[in-house]
């Protein structure tokens, strides 16, 4: 069983709520939301503001991707706006451990996230303490991009690793991700998939959600 996390970065920002609504209707299981700073990637979104205002109007698992610098400045204001989850880039942290240990200690779950490049070394002694690991699958900054298939081995890499050392890491990935991708990575090894605009840039976000949850079921 696979979990589906729309991301935001894709939905209509006017009405923000509305779509969010849309999705956990359509039983996705995580609102993934996309920071960006303009230096970790060359884009900018969302700060800790929009996480706050989003959470009365939604019960779903709120999935923070924190694409910024020195993520342990933000991540406590993420949190105190309602993130249930806060993934930091390992590429952003100079003391990952220590990172990592904030956000525990805060009461949130966390997660690591590795660009398309970064090897799976860097994360092999705090694998154990995480509840998710996020490849991206596209090199982060914009959605709407195309899926780099040399991740598809790392996936798998990763879930024998989780196996081996008997954890529940959930493996997320991010970047690309359609009903024709969804079905590579789930077999992969893939636990949960973001899709941004394959979700809400599709005519019915709804179907979108069922029709990538099946291509990854099948
Ligand atoms: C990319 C973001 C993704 C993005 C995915 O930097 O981290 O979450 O929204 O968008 P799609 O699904 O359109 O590739
Ligand atoms: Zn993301």
């Amino acid at each position: 069983m696979v979990k589906i996390a729309p991301s935001i970065l894709s939905a209509d920002f006017a009405h923000l709520a509305q779509s969010v609504q849309v999705v956990e209707k359509a039983g996705a299981e995580y609102l993934h939301i996309d920071v960006m700073d303009g230096h970790f990637v060359p884009n900018i979104t969302i700060g800790p503001l929009v996480v706050q205002a989003l959470r009365p109007h939604s019960k779903m698992f709120f999935d923070v991707h924190l694409m910024i610098e020195q993520p342990d400045r933000y991540a406590p204001d993420f949190i105190k706006a309602g993130a249930d989850l806060v993934c930091v880039h390992a590429e952003a942290c100079t003391h990952l451990h220590r990172c990592v240990c904030q956000v525990k200690e805060l009461g949130a779950r966390v997660g690591v996230s590795l660009n398309p490049h970064t090897p799976l070394s860097l994360i092999e002694y705090v694998l154990p303490m995480l509840d998710l690991v996020l490849l991206m699958t596209v090199n982060p900054g914009f959605g709407g991009q195309k899926f780099i298939p040399e991740v598809l081995p790392k996936i798998e890499a990763l879930s024998r690793m989780i196996e081996e050392k008997g954890l529940a890491t959930e493996i997320e990935v991010d970047g690309g991700i359609n009903t024709e991708t969804a079905a590579l990575v789930a077999r992969a090894g893939a636990d949960v998939l973001v899709a941004g605009s394959a979700i809400f840039g599709a005519a019915d976000p709804a179907r979108a959600v069922a029709a990538i949850r099946k291509a990854a079921e099948s």
